[in-house]
């Protein structure tokens, strides 16, 4: 007997991406982003812009992505949504458009925590991509959050290390702005780390216990060295831009793989899988890759439209819980705070 197709609208709105996806299985038919270039001119995301983006993108981005998939609303199986973790006026739009369309559509409702789809989306089917077996060790490296997560299988997840302060996403963006970069810099660091030489300044590493991380102290130590270079020779950063970007990158992925070392040593698990939008980061990519030589670990890298925030990511877990019959009641809040 043939399997029955199972269609799920994803709905993710949890910071400054407004996106909807829908998967057939565990196979992606569409996943639109609508990115906020609002939050630019700021250098940071606005909350209350944000909010606002999202109510004008959401009607747009779903139809989109209804149309892009080339079925029909009628032919919806469920709807996942982001539930949290996020900012609450973000959150607040997909959840309660997600839940009228269920309503309306008279489908189930699945709530989905932000964090495990970044997990998760290693299990969406891509014809040449290796799923990781449980259990195994998940990085997730954003904006928002830095934690390493021990997976044990799909809803059994325990996060065994995080960041005491800033995550890693806010050291670039923030070391970004003290450069005179624009907003979010970790792309243009990594674009810039590239072509400089990184030993050519040295930031010293954190001191945290255990698995756990911190990033709040490196900012203030770029922030410092950069005053104190430019008090000398005032065009020190436009001199030495790429070398500055590439001791950055050097200092923060020794500190990500120093942490996954440790994590691989106190758990005996080696498959390791990174999600965020930190994991499209040239440089941690590099040095997963070579772990694989170095120390036999095998590596779960996504494809970089699974990076950064998107709806895709939240679907495949409405399918995977859609299997489970775990369906949300419609009196379900929007949680900024949700832990895995
Ligand atoms: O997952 P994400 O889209 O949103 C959050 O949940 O935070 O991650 C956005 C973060 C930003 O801090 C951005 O600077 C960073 O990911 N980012 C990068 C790169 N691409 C995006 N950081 C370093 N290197 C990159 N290539
Ligand atoms: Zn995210």
């Amino acid at each position: 007997m043939q399997k029955e197709n199972i269609y799920i609208l994803g709905i993710e709105s949890s910071c400054d991406d407004t996106s909807a996806a829908v998967l057939c299985n565990d196979k992606i038919l569409s996943n639109v982003v609508a990115d906020q270039k609002i939050h630019a001119e700021y250098g940071g995301v606005v909350p209350e812009l944000a909010s606002r983006a999202h109510q004008q993108n959401i009607v747009p981005v779903v139809h989109q992505a209804i149309e892009k998939a080339g079925i029909n609303k009628s032919q919806l199986n469920a709807i996942a949504f982001t539930r949290g973790p996020g900012l609450m006026g973000s959150l607040l739009v997909g959840t309660s458009f997600a839940k009228s369309l269920a309503y309306g559509l008279d489908i189930p409702l699945i709530d989905v925590n932000h964090m495990q789809g970044h997990i998760l989306a290693h299990f969406i089917d891509e014809n040449d991509y290796k799923k990781p077996p449980f259990p195994f060790l998940a990085m997730t490296i954003s904006g928002g959050h830095t934690q390493i997560v021990k997976v044990n299988n799909y809803f059994e997840m325990e996060v065994i290390g995080e960041t005491i302060d800033d995550a890693v996403g806010e050291a670039y963006d923030k070391s970004g702005k003290v450069l005179g970069l624009g907003y979010p810099a970790g792309p243009e660091i990594d674009r810039r780390a590239q072509l400089g030489n990184p030993r050519a300044y040295k930031f010293t590493k954190p001191k945290v216990e255990g698995l756990n991380f911190s990033f709040s102290g490196l900012k203030t130590a770029i922030l410092y060295f950069v005053q104190r270079e430019v008090k000398a020779n005032p065009n020190f950063v436009e001199e030495n831009l790429n070398d500055i970007c590439a001791s950055i990158q050097y200092t923060i992925i020794g500190i990500l793989m120093d942490k996954l070392k440790r994590a691989v040593k106190q758990t005996g698990i080696q498959h390791i899988a990174i999600g965020g939008g930190v994991s499209a980061n040239s440089g941690i990519r590099k040095a997963l890759k070579d772990a694989e030589t170095k120390h036999g670990w095998t590596s779960y890298i996504p494809k970089f439209e699974y990076t950064t925030d998107n709806a895709a990511m939240i679907a495949i877990v409405g399918y995977l819980k859609y299997l489970e019959k775990d369906f949300s009641d419609f009196d379900v809040m929007a949680t900024a705070r949700l832990k895995i």
